[in-house]
């Protein structure tokens, strides 16, 4: 896996650097990474396995890269990087949109994205509003103390992808737990029957539904797209599996870690607490600092000058947003949070054709559930020692286990 390294961005000094690696806060990208802001815009670094393969961390360069078609995020493919040691498995699965490219990939996007656009994400603020108002009436019925994980931060977002797609919300219990086991294992046969179980899941899910439609977005792609014969149960199947994941992994972690970092960053919260129309912007920048995707993966299939150095073919390339989003040259003092400035072309969300699909639904539901949280329960602060409560592995998406909060 040899990158012809020319100039000043030749990495050396990163050479050591291993990715990914936890983080020491959790609302800052792991001290270990300090290297990696030293050598922008690209460095190499080491994977688990052994293998060097480029980090970005330029926010132009990234940009660049990710709408870059000479880039593959096809992981069926035999040099695909492997970022942890028990996704080895995950790699001869079939995969959807996040692990496809284009034509395919545009085929299988273009079926999705009415069912996400704003106007159809708007129409559902009622009901996200309405799911989190229950939740929140249940903690403080219960109160004064809560997990806020378990009781808010999971349930909001499970919840409404749900009623999206028309999964009955009785099963969560056992598809957040194969969610869990698929994303952090912790053994690579734990991912693969995890995966295993929610194909089987999802597969009778839809055979149920070709007979007994409901309402959700599953059942309107049988109606339109499975029964037209332009998809098959297997690659239906393979989208129902992302987006259930996608679609409530990613936003809890947000919830969690996002009030978190509001809670330890008082001032902050105080200016917000005083004029909640901030909220947008807010939600914006706390995308930014948290950077909770931290390690999008691709593979070079030509040479690609970038950034004064050569991406081979067979080369990783990996994309570290919590540094490219800490770019001095686009963010300035990019280690504070503060939503007074321009915030919105961070690429949290990720750049170019696989950019996030959920993302206007994730915005509404980040900004109803914190808006919601922080006016309903205004003495809300944490219930343990901030440096003692645990957060997630850096091998994961980021966000917290646990959150012990009181009012
Ligand atoms: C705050 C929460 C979220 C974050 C931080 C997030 C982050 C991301 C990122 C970084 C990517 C690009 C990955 C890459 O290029 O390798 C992505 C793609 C994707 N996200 Fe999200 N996401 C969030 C919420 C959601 C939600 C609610 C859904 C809803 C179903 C969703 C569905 C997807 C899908 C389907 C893709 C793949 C798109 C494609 O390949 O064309 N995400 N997300």
């Amino acid at each position: 896996m040899s990158g012809a390294v020319s100039g000043a961005a030749s990495g050396a000094a990163s050479a050591a650097v291993a990715f990914p690696q936890d983080r020491t806060c959790p609302y800052h990208p792991p001290a270990a990474y300090q290297p990696l802001r030293e050598t922008r815009p690209l460095s190499r670094v080491t994977l688990f396995d052994g293998r060097s393969v480029w980090v970005v961390t330029g926010h132009a360069e990234a940009r660049a890269l990710l709408s870059d078609g000479r880039l593959s995020a096809d992981r069926t493919k035999e040099a695909f990087p492997t970022p942890t040691r028990r996704f080895k498995g995950l790699q001869s699965r079939r995969a959807a949109l996040l692990g496809v490219d284009d034509p395919e990939h545009n085929r299988q996007r273009r079926m999705l994205i009415p069912s996400f656009s704003v106007k159809r994400t708007a129409a559902l603020r009622p009901r996200i509003q309405e799911t989190v108002d229950r939740l929140i009436d249940e903690m403080a019925a219960r109160g004064p103390e809560a997990e806020l994980v378990g009781s808010f931060a999971l349930p909001v977002p499970s919840m409404v992808i749900c009623a999206l797609l028309g999964v009955p919300y009785e099963d969560h219990e056992f598809f957040e737990e194969q969610s869990r086991r698929l994303l952090r294992g912790p053994e690579p046969a734990d991912v693969e029957e995890a995966r295993r179980q929610l194909d089987t899941y999802l597969e009778a899910l839809i055979l149920r539904k070709r007979t007994d439609p409901g309402d959700g977005l599953l059942d309107e792609l049988i109606a339109t797209r499975l029964e037209t014969g332009e998809t098959d149960v297997e690659e239906l199947v393979a989208l129902a599996v992302i987006l259930l994941i996608a679609g409530h992994e990613t936003t809890a972690n947000m919830i969690s870690l996002g009030t978190f970092t509001l809670l330890r960053h008082p001032e902050q919260l105080a200016e917000l607490r005083a004029d909640p129309s901030l909220m947008s912007e807010a939600v914006e920048e706390l995308m930014r600092f948290l950077s909770i995707a931290d390690g999008m993966l691709r593979l070079a299939t030509e040479d690609i000058e970038v950034g004064g150095v050569t991406i081979r073919p067979d080369d990783g390339v990996v994309f570290s947003t919590s540094v490219i989003n800490r770019d001095e040259e686009v963010f300035a003092e990019p280690d504070s949070l503060d939503w007074n400035r321009p915030t919105r072309h961070h690429l949290a969300f990720g750049f170019g054709i696989h950019q996030c699909l959920g993302q206007n639904l994730a915005r509404a539901e980040m900004e109803i559930a914190l808006g919601t949280l922080f006016r309903r329960l205004p003495g809300l602060r944490l219930a343990a020692d901030p440096d003692r409560i645990p957060f997630k592995p850096g091998d994961t998406i980021q966000g917290m286990i646990e959150l012990p909060v009181t009012w």
